[in-house]
């Protein structure tokens, strides 16, 4: 179904944010392949209305980009990656979602990326893919070729803890939220929820949860409160919840890998009622194996 010039847990492995660029365009014949694909993303899973555009960078947009409460300094991206999704209740998930599968696209095109969340709705970035006022800019992302990193910017990985993934048994249960899922019982979905474990996640918050019940993996937020407080001066309520959009990018992980192996399933939206250890925990979607 995917277009992937290389399987998706290679692609998966060897993504990682991308924060300083070659000062190169995209060649002409990559981009074109780039815009074809972000073209055909018009809907994600949950049916919200969705469109994303590749747009040429400029110094004034990585500029820009601190003042719209983005963490971490971009340099000279050669382009941006940009997505406006329509209503909807799900309709953050759908924006991770497939704007993650663009991203994987784009890595198996040989380009780096970063994800880059932050106040858009109103920004320049939405003005350029003329975003309506029924519409949400939640994210962009910067792409272009990777340039050997800085000291400086290693040092922004250690601190973000970028390379870092919280361990399986704490990610991933089984009939409830306080049995862990052993790594043996998961069967043939070991690999997609493998792959999930490495999706990229705003701050490294990895906020994604799952629990398995017979042939269905419920999806759940554990929300971190406030957790951009200490990286941006910006109110949270200017910024789109970033959280969801991270449960949609862990779901796109999981189904293009399972697909890709050939387990079939579908999302739905209905609350199994497993207890939550607080309110901070909030049911997302389930994925039904068939
Ligand atoms: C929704 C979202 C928003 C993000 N916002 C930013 C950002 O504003 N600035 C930045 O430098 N990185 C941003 N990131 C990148 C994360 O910091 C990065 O994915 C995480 O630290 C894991 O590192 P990795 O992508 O190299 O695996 C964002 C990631 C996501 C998914």
């Amino acid at each position: 179904m995917m277009p992937f010039s290389a399987p998706l847990p290679d692609l998966i492995k060897s993504r990682r944010s991308c924060r300083t660029y070659e000062k190169k365009p995209i060649a002409v014949e990559t981009a074109a392949q780039l815009r074809g694909f972000a073209g055909s993303l018009q809907q994600g899973p949950f049916h919200s209305a969705l469109r994303f555009e590749l747009v040429a960078g400029g110094e004034k947009e990585a500029r820009t980009l601190k003042g719209l409460g983005t963490y971490g300094f971009i340099k000279n991206p050669a382009g941006f990656l940009i997505g406006a999704v329509g209503p909807g209740a799900k309709n953050l998930e759908d924006f991770g979602f497939s704007m993650e599968a663009l991203i994987l696209y784009a890595t198996s095109l040989g380009l780096g990326s970063c994800w880059l969340g932050g106040s858009f709705s109103k920004s320049r970035f939405a003005a350029k893919v003329r975003a309506t006022a029924a519409e949400m800019v939640p994210a962009v992302a910067a792409v272009g070729y990777p340039a050997d990193e800085t000291r400086l910017r290693a040092l922004l990985r250690t601190r973000i803890k970028a390379d870092a993934r919280k361990p399986w048994h704490s990610l991933f249960f089984h009939g409830d939220l306080a049995t862990p899922l052993a790594e043996e019982s998961a069967g043939a979905y070991a690999v997609p929820l493998q792959m999930l474990r490495l999706a990229p996640s705003a701050s490294n918050k990895q906020p994604w949860r799952v629990v398995q019940q017979g042939a269905c993996f419920h999806f759940y937020l554990q929300r971190s409160p406030g957790y951009h407080r200490n990286l941006s001066p910006l109110p949270s309520f200017i910024i789109a919840d970033l959280q969801r959009v991270d449960m949609g990018i862990a779901m796109c992980h999981f189904q293009l890998t399972a697909e890709e192996m050939g387990l079939k399933g579908e999302w739905s939206v209905a609350d199994p009622d497993i207890a939550k250890p607080n309110e901070t925990v909030e049911y997302i979607a389930s994925w039904t194996g068939k």
